[in-house]
């Protein structure tokens, strides 16, 4: 199959499972809007993260990357009512973004982005702590280091979601000035030797592209 056949589908199982409502694509076009790259997960990646934040039961989870919110609402409506969502998202203008995103999607007081770059923000959220679900979804050059922090935070059952593992196969030999990708076959190297961890790695394809997610457990 040819990439647009990839899309077609993709957008057909988006349209038959009423993945993206109103508010969702609002947030997503928010993001268009105020000029922002359209790099936030693609409708059936969000439904595929609501679902695991059900099936772990998670309450408290940690997204590292905030974009306009796409991702947060998704986690943000899955955790519920009592449950709490921390994001952390370095540029102030997405993050104000998302917050108006956030307000609009009726999961703000659960919600709470953090501005900063996320290796300064990571340690102030240690009583905040333990995390029941961690998405990485933000600069790849420092995916080793958040999944580093992901365990920090978490505890035995925590999930941890690394976004963006595949890169159109840029991970599978990546050139020499690919920072993104060696640091996210870094990272896979880490979590495979890690002895806390249980990983799957699982490539996607879609409207974005050829990409995919890894998906932890730690022990
Ligand atoms: N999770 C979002 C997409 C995130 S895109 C979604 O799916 O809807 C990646 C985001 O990470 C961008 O908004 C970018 O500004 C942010 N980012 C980049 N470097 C960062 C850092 N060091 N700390 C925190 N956020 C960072
Ligand atoms: C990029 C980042 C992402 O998180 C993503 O899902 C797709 C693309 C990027 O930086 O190009
Ligand atoms: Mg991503």
């Amino acid at each position: 199959m040819t990439d647009p056949d990839w899309v077609s589908l993709d957008q057909l199982f988006t349209e038959v499972l009423h993945s993206e409502d109103d508010v969702l694509r609002a947030a997503r076009e928010a993001g268009v809007a105020a000029g922002m790259p359209a790099i936030e997960v693609s409708p059936q990646h969000a439904a595929l993260l609501s679902l695991w934040v059900r099936v772990a039961q998670a309450r408290r989870v940690l997204e590292i990357g905030t974009l306009a919110g796409y991702s947060t609402i998704a986690l943000a409506r899955a955790v519920g009512a009592d449950g709490s969502i921390v994001s952390l998202e370095f540029e102030p203008s997405h993050a104000e973004v998302a917050r108006a995103n956030l307000i609009r999607a009726g999961v703000a007081e659960r919600v709470e982005v953090i501005v900063g770059a996320a290796l300064d923000t990571l340690p102030t959220l240690t009583d905040r702590a333990p995390f029941d679900l961690v998405f990485i979804d933000a600069d790849k050059e420092n995916n080793v280091a958040y999944v580093e922090w992901a365990i920090r935070l978490g505890k035995p059952g925590t999930v941890i979601i690394v976004d963006n593992i595949a890169r159109s196969g840029r991970v599978l030999d990546p050139r020499p000035e690919d920072l993104q990708a060696r640091a996210v076959r870094d990272m896979l190297t880490m979590m495979g030797e890690h002895p806390r961890l249980d990983t799957a790695a699982i490539q996607t394809v879609g409207t974005k592209g050829w990409d995919g997610f890894a998906v932890a457990v730690m022990h």
